[in-house]
């Protein structure tokens, strides 16, 4: 799907890797939309991109609820991007109940709903592209991340989901695997979490995940959606890893070639 002139939506995007994504699709001649709670963060990028800022607390299902076809004031969507998402590191049962809800409501229900909200549109006009920002962390469990891990986990499932229902229409779906990202608040605070840090460390030592450059990620994401690529995985030494967790999603997708999700006939 081309960027240039296209209106794009990203999610999380007053900071870190989603203000990258939106200055990149910038760049490449899109309109964009950015979304996240801090206003006056987000003023200031719109401004600076000549975008438009929609400030919304993605956790409030009140604010969430038509939010798309508020975006849709400026132009139909033809990118969502959904990359807020929040962690919280520590030991899974010391977790608060609405620290555990805020972070699926986030990273798991506002990326769903946003996505339910775009696709009638997009599959309608027959243009559209939908992006998850996942994680390595959906593909092998580090230390203090159990429950973000399980929601990057339910996006990367969610995405092969998409592209299987979508097969053959013109929409397309990129999902985005990647490890740690710099610079990022995400990272600077994860690494405080000790059981975190030693996990990165020895994956550090076994030079086996190295950091992500934040603008590089936002140039290969955009890239990836103007080729329809369906994963963009980082680091690439450990590519490895996601392929084979995306291994049983292929064989079931191609064992159903000619199954259309779409065909609603009972036989
Ligand atoms: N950093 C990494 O190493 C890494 C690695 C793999 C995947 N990822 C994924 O990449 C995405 C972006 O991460 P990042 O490192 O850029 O994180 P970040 O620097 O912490 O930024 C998170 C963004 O999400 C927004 N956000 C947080 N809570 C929100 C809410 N309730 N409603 C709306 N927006 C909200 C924040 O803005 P406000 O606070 O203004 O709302 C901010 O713009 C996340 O999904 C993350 O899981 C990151």
């Amino acid at each position: 799907m081309e960027i240039m002139n296209a209106h794009v939506v990203v999610t999380g995007a007053s900071r870190g890797i989603g203000a990258a994504i939106a200055r990149e699709m910038h760049k490449r001649g899109a309109t964009v939309t950015v979304v996240a709670r801090s206003a006056d963060a987000l003023a200031a990028l719109a401004d600076e991109i000549d975008g438009h800022a929609l400030a919304a607390d993605l956790t409030d299902r009140g604010e969430l609820e038509g939010l798309i076809a508020r975006a849709e004031a400026h132009a139909p969507v033809d990118v969502l991007v959904n990359n807020a998402g929040i962690d919280e590191a520590g030991l899974f049962w010391e977790m608060d109940a609405d620290g555990l809800r805020r972070l699926i409501d986030l990273n798991v229900t506002a990326a769903m709903e946003l996505t339910r909200q775009a696709l009638p549109g997009m599959v309608e006009r027959g243009r559209g592209h939908i992006v998850n920002l996942s994680s390595m962390a959906s593909v092998g469990n580090f230390p203090g991340l159990t429950a973000y891990a399980a929601t990057k986990a339910a996006l990367s499932h969610f995405s092969a989901g998409l592209r299987a229902d979508l097969r053959g229409l013109p929409v397309g779906v990129t999902n985005v695997q990647v490890g740690f990202v710099s610079p990022t608040d995400m990272t600077d605070k994860i690494l405080e979490y000790g059981p975190t840090f030693r996990a990165q460390r020895r994956f550090d030592r076994l030079a086996l995940l190295p950091r992500t450059d934040r603008d590089r990620l936002a140039s290969a994401i955009m890239s990836a959606v103007e080729a329809d690529r369906r994963h963009v995985l980082r680091p690439r030494r450990a590519w490895g890893l996601a392929k084979l967790t995306e291994l049983p999603r292929r064989l079931v997708e191609n064992v159903l070639v000619g199954v259309s999700a779409r065909d609603q006939d009972p036989t």
